[in-house]
């Protein structure tokens, strides 16, 4: 209860210390570290650092760490979060058609300053889009406005109706959907740099790649410690797909931050038990992009730490306990049809909790 008050709390000091350094701070130099960082290291008790990047299949780099832009609460909320994270050296930002705020994205990024050649942007394609995918993608570019996206992914691999979010729309399958990605490549080069996939499983993901000419270069999908995954992220490794972790901390209310390994592991190394959850995930390669709004947690997601063979052990056990292995938290699960965005688990290919 504390937690998930302390998790909404607002801490307004800190917005306006955040809102002063906007007001001075030089954007153009955001490759510095933030003058605050150095001495906030200085007080840790163990080795922090700030995660590199992870080479793509089409040779770019995707830094390990980005901003998660989801707010469906308040979906131009993001845009004062990017600038606050921006401040920080945030690269990575990650946001979808489904998210309505491609055009703030695109504003806050423009304006924080960081040249472009600096920033990843993702962007996705959605569920009632999969017969256009020029189209869509044209529509996000242009909300974006921001010359290019570096990865265009497929939001979920079952085409949905219009208007019926839970209803899937058989009559177009993802493999078809991709062949027409791989056409953007060609007719819009230049103005998409990747394309990938995301909510695809080792079951979605191994028949697409029985078709794909070209291998998705990243897929995204809901991975912590109480939703491994350990097969797919495997296979994805194998294959040189990058994995990004969407709702890497469980979301708002999450109760892995009060879980007893990961409090115990938090406690050991004294961090916070989110900077361990993104540390665990960073450290098996995989891309962490957590939301938030809050000036404080959005520096500290910054912050990983090295876990050793122990610790790390002991947060991989988590998957051997039968209440906690296989939990999701992204609400797109609809209890009347028991099917997730009008698929089933089993079309899915994901595990039943
Ligand atoms: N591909 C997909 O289907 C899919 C689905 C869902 C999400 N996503 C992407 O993944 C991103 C992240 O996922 P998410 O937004 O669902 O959830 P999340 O990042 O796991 O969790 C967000 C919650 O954690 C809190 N939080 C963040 N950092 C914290 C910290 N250091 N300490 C304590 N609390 C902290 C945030 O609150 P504060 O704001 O108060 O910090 C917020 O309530 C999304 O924004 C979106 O870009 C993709």
């Amino acid at each position: 209860m504390i937690r998930a008050f302390q998790k909404w709390l607002f801490p307004a000091s800190c917005w306006l210390e955040h809102l002063g350094i906007f007001l001075t701070r030089d954007f153009r130099q955001l490759s510095q570290p933030a003058p605050r960082w150095t001495s906030y290291l200085r007080t840790m008790t163990c080795d922090m650092y700030t995660p590199g990047s992870a080479k793509l299949n089409n040779g770019a780099e995707v830094p390990l760490l980005g901003l998660g832009c989801y707010d469906p609460a308040n979906p131009d909320s993001i845009g004062e979060a990017i600038l606050v994270a921006a401040h920080h050296g945030y690269l990575h930002y990650d946001t979808a058609k489904f998210y309505e705020n491609e055009r703030v994205v695109g504003q806050a990024l423009r304006k924080s300053g960081i040249p472009r050649d600096k920033i990843f942007l993702t962007t996705k394609l959605w569920n009632t889009d999969h017969h256009d995918v020029e189209a869509a993608f044209d529509e996000s570019l242009e909300k974006l406005d921001l010359e290019y996206i570096d990865m265009y992914l497929m939001h979920w691999p079952q085409a949905t109706m219009p208007d019926q979010r839970f209803k899937s729309d058989d009559s177009i399958d993802y493999i078809k959907t991709w062949k027409a990605m791989e056409q953007l490549l060609k007719t819009r080069a230049g103005k998409v740099k990747g394309i990938g996939v995301s909510n695809f499983s080792v079951k979605t993901l191994t028949e697409l790649l029985k078709h794909a000419e070209i291998v998705p270069a990243m897929n995204q999908i809901e991975t912590h410690p109480y939703n491994q995954d350990r097969d797919l992220v495997r296979l994805c490794q194998e294959k040189g797909i990058v994995v990004t972790a969407y709702s890497p901390l469980g979301m708002a209310l999450s109760p892995m931050p009060e879980d007893r390994d990961i409090v115990s592991v938090a406690q050991a190394t004294g961090v916070t038990p989110e900077q361990i959850i993104l540390s665990w995930n960073v450290q098996r390669h995989v891309v962490v992009i957590p939301k938030s709004l809050n000036p404080v947690h959005i520096e500290q997601n910054m912050k990983m730490v090295k876990l050793n063979e122990e610790q790390t052990q002991r947060i991989d056990a988590i998957a051997n306990d039968p209440e906690r292995r296989c939990r999701r938290f992204c609400p797109a699960y609809d209890p009347q049809t028991d099917t997730v965005a009008g698929w089933t688990y089993e079309q899915l290919g994901w595990e039943k909790p």
